[in-house]
Parts: structure tokens; C-alpha cells; sequence
């Protein structure tokens, strides 16, 4: 996959040198290409940004700089812009864009874009309900989390799909030795050895951490029959 990220602070993205992105670079399954756009600027002094009109406090990026740079990439792919007011990012979108050939990422600054940018994407995308200086770091975000759903990218092909998100659930609570640590003590049930009561005891408490983290999440799931009694068993139990 290749990955175009335009931003004023490439420097920024030498974090995705590191871990799982970092492997996934060597491998060569991500190329990624960061452009300074103020390196499309036609004016004198390079300039990025300029009063907005009407007044008010605080400068706007100008769509020149970016419309340049964005016609300069030969396959940009989904044209991603990083703004508060856009659909919160989740793991469904990292899912689907994990099967991109080509994704382009666009990264604000200062008081955030001139409106006419927004028509040169495919895509408004938050981090969510907060603001930050820049988009540099949910575009980080988004690039980690949708690498790492790249065929290939994880070592395990099953880990992917067995955590949080991936079907509407929170992961169930996993545990590494000691078997016991200063009284705490992991699960019988985790090392009977009994793959089956081990897979029963995983879904419930599933269902569990999504009942009481984001019970939301099980208004939205469908959820099986069966998984409606464990559910109605989970609710007996926390009201005993
Ligand atoms: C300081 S913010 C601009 C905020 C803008 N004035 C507003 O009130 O919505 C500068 C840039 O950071 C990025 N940014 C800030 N918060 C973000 C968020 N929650 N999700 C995605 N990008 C964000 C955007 O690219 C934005 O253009």
C-alpha cells in the first residue's frame, strides 16, 4: 500500500520508523510518502495560510498549496482530510482501508482549512471530540491502525480479528504468568488446558467487558441467541 500524507511537519512521521509500521515499511508492504506542502506555495515568501475573510481570530490553510500538491500525487487513492468536524475514525474504517492500493492523508494546521479543501477529499475523518494542534497525530493514528490489518502486517493472522472491534465487541481479559501475583490469580478455567470451556469462558467475559465498558456497542451488535443468554446469565450475576 502506498501512503501520501501531505502535512507541514514531516519530521513528525519519523515515529512511524519504529514498531509495527516501522516492519511493515521494511517489508515493503507500506510505502510511505510524506510531502511538505509549503513546497507547492506560489507566492514569494512560501507562505501556507492567510487571514480569514470576515475577520476573526487566527490564520486558514489556503487551497492552493494543497490542490498542488494533491495533483503532484499520480494515485492518490482516498483523500483523507483530518478535521474535528469530520465522521469519528473506527476500526470498520481501517478494516476497509486496509484493502486500499492507495490512501492520501491531509493534515491541518493553524485554525484548520479554507472550506474549498473539503471538496478535494473522499473522506472528513476525526479522532474524535477534542482539538489538536495538527493532524499529524490521528493521521498517525489512522496509518498504525489501518497497517496493522494489512495481510501480512501481524505475525498472527487471528489476533487481528479476535480483538476489540472487530465484531462489535470488546477482547475478553487476557492474563500472562505468574499464575498468581501477590494473591491476584488468574482464571482455573484459563489453564485447565480445555480449549472448548476456554472459548465459552472468552465470549462471556466479552460480553462482559463490553456490557460494562461500552454497553452501547451491544445496541448496535446483533447479538445471537445464544449470546442474549450469556448476556441475561452476565446481568444475574453482576445484580447477585
Ligand atoms: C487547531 S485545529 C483546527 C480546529 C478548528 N479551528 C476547529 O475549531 O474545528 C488544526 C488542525 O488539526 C487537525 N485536528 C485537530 N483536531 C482534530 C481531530 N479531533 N481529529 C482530526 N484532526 C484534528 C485538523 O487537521 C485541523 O485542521
Amino acid at each position: 500500500m502506498k501512503i501520501n500524507v501531505l502535512t507541514l511537519f514531516p519530521k513528525m512521521f519519523n515515529a512511524l520508523d519504529e514498531s509495527l509500521v516501522g516492519k511493515a515499511r521494511e517489508k515493503g508492504i507500506v510505502d510511505l510518502n510524506t510531502i511538505d506542502f509549503r513546497d507547492f506555495a506560489e507566492n514569494k515568501q512560501n507562505s501556507v495560510d492567510d487571514y480569514p475573510y470576515g475577520g476573526g481570530p487566527g490564520m486558514v490553510l489556503q487551497i492552493q498549496p494543497l490542490a498542488s500538491a494533491l495533483k503532484s500525487i499520480e494515485k492518490p487513492g482516498k483523500i483523507i482530510i483530518m478535521a474535528p468536524q469530520g465522521k469519528t475514525f473506527n476500526q470498520a474504517m481501517a478494516q476497509s482501508w486496509s484493502t486500499e492500493e492507495n490512501l492520501t492523508f491531509i493534515c491541518g494546521h493553524y485554525e484548520g482549512f479554507d472550506q474549498r479543501v473539503y471538496d478535494l477529499a473522499t473522506d472528513t475523518v476525526s479522532i474524535g471530540d477534542f482539538v489538536l494542534t495538527g493532524g499529524e497525530i490521528p493521521t498517525m493514528a489512522m496509518i498504525d491502525a489501518t497497517t496493522r490489518l494489512i495481510p501480512g502486517v501481524l505475525g498472527n493472522e487471528t489476533s487481528a480479528s479476535d480483538e476489540s472491534f472487530s465484531d462489535g465487541l470488546l477482547e475478553y481479559p487476557q492474563y500472562s504468568r505468574p499464575a498468581e501475583f501477590e494473591g491476584k490469580k488468574v482464571p482455573d478455567v484459563l489453564i485447565s488446558g480445555n480449549h472448548q470451556k476456554i472459548a465459552e469462558w472468552r465470549e462471556k467475559e466479552s460480553l462482559r467487558q463490553t456490557l460494562v465498558h461500552r454497553p452501547d456497542m451491544l445496541e448496535q451488535k446483533e447479538l445471537t441467541n445464544e449470546q442474549k443468554k450469556i448476556l441475561r446469565e452476565i446481568k444475574r450475576e453482576m445484580t447477585e
